[in-house]
């Protein structure tokens, strides 16, 4: 049987994508159902995470699965020198399923050739953040009643923001058009400009936030990502490039949401929380829901409503 890893937003098609979605719905309208009775799943955290290793678990839970892992891998044997391939042969001898951050970009693709039991990607590096992603999808159905045709805006660190990266190309199948707004440091890199072009997807470039994003149906803001830094004086000069105030929405359409994968940290005003269009303390639960297919259907992959 082939193992069912998720560990590219490439990894599945539209249809697949679109199943993930109404799966998700099916369990916000019922969070609570045995389906993982007997499973063992492991969170192997390798980087910081709030939303995603509790929103994982919470998901697996739920389902009356359990959880083994850590959250920090300082207190795993990595520290005396374990190798990550010899931790995912071990650790996928103990778990139905393992899901993995990493630091390094790559390592979830690694551990899937080498794993016995598949592999969901919490992010590795900069390069994917698949599970983001489809709940970032599903944000923007419930708010938009459509994935097709939308003018979404990026903002912040598209350097390194691996969930801008991997939205890029899942909405790819959904015809959008792409407004990238970063400071010259943290543009967009040229391998999703290439992906752009090569797919017909139309996207423009700014460095200002004001004024840029009146005709946007999304306004997906990022994190400038710290840990990505080689050079922390470089991080320091761009570290508060941007932040978005509620006066600046005044003249946007009526059904932008606001979406930001958290933490953040100054780029969005707290006065902005108590706008209508603000959306990303909404979306962040929307991540339960949607882990909760993910976990279905890597473990089962056969419909179980
Ligand atoms: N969005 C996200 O990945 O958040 P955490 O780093 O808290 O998991």
């Amino acid at each position: 049987m082939k193992i069912r890893s998720l560990v590219s937003i490439t990894d599945y098609n539209k249809e697949e994508i679109l199943e993930i979605l109404n799966l998700a719905a099916d369990f916000e309208a019922n969070p609570n159902r045995k389906t993982l009775d007997g499973k063992v799943i492991a969170t192997l955290f390798f980087e910081p995470s709030t939303r995603t290793r509790l929103s994982f678990e919470t998901a697996v839970n739920r389902l009356g699965g359990r959880i083994i892992g850590f959250s920090d891998s300082m207190t795993s044997s990595s520290v005396k020198g374990e190798t990550l391939h010899d931790t995912i042969k071990m650790v996928g001898s103990y778990a139905d399923a393992i899901v993995m951050r990493h630091p390094l970009e790559g390592a979830a693709r690694y551990a899937s050739e080498i794993s016995p039991v598949p592999i969901i990607n919490a992010g590795d590096g900069a390069n994917q953040h698949p599970s983001q992603t489809l709940l970032d999808l599903y944000s923007i159905l419930k708010t938009q009643g459509t994935l097709e045709n939308l003018k979404i805006c990026l903002v912040g660190d598209l350097k390194y923001g691996r969930t801008v990266h991997s939205l890029i190309m899942a909405m790819s199948h959904f015809n959008p058009s792409f407004r990238f707004i970063a400071p010259d440091e943290l543009k967009m890199p040229d391998e999703y400009k290439d992906f752009c072009r090569k797919n017909n997807i139309p996207y423009e470039e700014r460095t200002e936030l004001a004024g840029n994003f009146d005709d946007a149906d999304i306004l997906y803001i990022t994190r400038v990502q710290k840990e990505r830094f080689l050079d922390l004086i470089e991080f320091e000069r761009v570290k508060n490039v941007y932040t978005l105030k509620k006066s600046m929405l005044e003249h946007t359409k009526p059904n932008l949401k606001i979406l930001h994968p958290l933490p953040r940290v100054n780029e969005i005003a707290q006065d902005v929380d108590e706008s209508p269009k603000a959306y990303y303390f909404q979306q962040a639960q929307n991540g339960l829901y949607v882990r909760q297919a993910i976990v279905s259907k890597v473990l089962m992959n056969v419909p179980i409503f």
